[in-house]
């Protein structure tokens, strides 16, 4: 399969290297509208053909799938060229800015017929994966209360400094992969109320974000963020968890330790490995980079909807609108209403 990125910043050199460890998959073309940029990652990939306009990349063709590395305001104008022109797509988070431009973006691709994948990679982390397998799997039953917390004072502004900007911060970058991880355990919510803040007077938006989920399958989740948290040892990027279940408990705690108590207790360490182009801390996210992207290539060679889709994260998208409504409102949120 041939492809081609748009949108050679901070996290797309993580996609470029997980493409190139990709059996049968070559991207062939890159776009930026920022010289410097384009030129760097088209030496350090080896990627021959260069554009600084999409719409002439998408033109001249030659590609099976394009990956969207952009920031959010450019996807939709994107994601809609690229099922005019025919191709599949990946397509990265916050997928759009609102939900009737999402909606669009998912209409698009279903009129085309291509996929459209969303580039929501924390659930396909290799400690959440293998925190999934033990739940679905049914070892500690049926869930019935979660907690997803991602707290940390990790500086993520020196490498996006775009995040210090936007009047929302934290849910919209952040939340939105932990709300999808709790999505992934617990299934769809019916309803969330939410609280935020800002602790750090230097940026726009919130930086702490507290969340209360009701799935429609009877469970109760919260979904607790935090840039603001200064704790040792640091934990960034890890997404932490606590399941209950009706037949026993989970715990994914600090430094990938994975505790399941059923008649017994079993620990396992669940660190992710540091793949050759990695760097700790964000080896964890890097890995889970590689396993989103070869989903999307074995779901388009099988023919089938990926798990993270374009129509599946409406729903992600959703829960991140109704946070911010019920934070503003201060109250519940019905789904239903988003
Ligand atoms: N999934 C994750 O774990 C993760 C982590 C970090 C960032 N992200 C997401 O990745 C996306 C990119 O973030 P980043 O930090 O790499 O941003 P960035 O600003 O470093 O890079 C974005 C690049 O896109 C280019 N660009 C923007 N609009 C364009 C257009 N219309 N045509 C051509 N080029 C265009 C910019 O010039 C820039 O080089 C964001 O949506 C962010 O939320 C995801």
């Amino acid at each position: 399969m041939k492809g081609a990125l748009i949108g050679c910043g901070f996290f797309a050199q993580n996609q470029l290297n997980a493409w190139r460890d990709i059996d049968g998959v070559e991207i062939v073309a890159l776009c930026d509208r920022d010289a410097d940029r384009l030129n760097q990652s088209a030496e350090t990939f080896s990627i021959e053909r260069t554009y600084s306009d999409a719409a002439q990349m998408f033109a001249d063709g030659g590609f099976d799938f394009v990956d969207v590395a952009t920031t959010v305001a450019s996807h939709r104008p994107i994601v809609e060229m690229a099922a005019k022109a025919g191709v599949h797509i990946i397509c990265q988070k916050p997928f759009a800015e609102n939900m009737q431009d999402a909606r669009a973006m998912v209409q698009a691709a279903q009129t085309a017929g291509k996929t459209l994948m969303v580039h929501e990679n924390f659930r396909w982390q290799s400690p959440i994966q293998a925190a999934l397998n033990v739940v679905r799997s049914g070892t500690i039953g049926e869930p019935f209360f979660g907690r997803v917390s991602f707290r940390s004072g990790y500086d993520v502004f020196s490498g996006q400094p775009y995040l210090a900007e936007g009047e929302r911060f934290i849910i919209e970058d952040l939340g939105i992969h932990i709300l999808d991880i709790s999505r992934a355990f617990f299934g769809d919510a019916k309803k969330i109320s939410a609280t935020t803040r800002r602790m750090n007077q230097n940026i726009k938006g919130e930086d702490v974000a507290t969340m209360l989920l009701s799935h429609e399958g009877g469970a109760t989740s919260v979904v607790d963020c935090s840039y603001a948290t200064q704790r040792m040892p640091e934990t960034f990027p890890q997404s932490l968890l606590e399941i209950d279940g009706t037949k026993g408990t989970l715990r994914l705690d600090a430094g990938y330790q994975l505790t399941v108590q059923t008649t017994d207790e079993k620990k396992q360490d669940v660190s992710p490995p540091v793949l050759p182009w990695a760097e700790k801390p964000w080896h964890n996210i890097q890995e889970s980079v590689l396993t989103i992207q070869q989903h999307f290539v074995d779901c388009i060679k099988a023919g089938k909807e990926p798990e993270t889709s374009g129509a599946d994260n409406l729903k992600t998208l959703a829960l991140v609108e109704a946070a911010y409504l019920s934070a503003s409102q201060g109250s519940t949120i019905s789904l239903a209403d988003i």
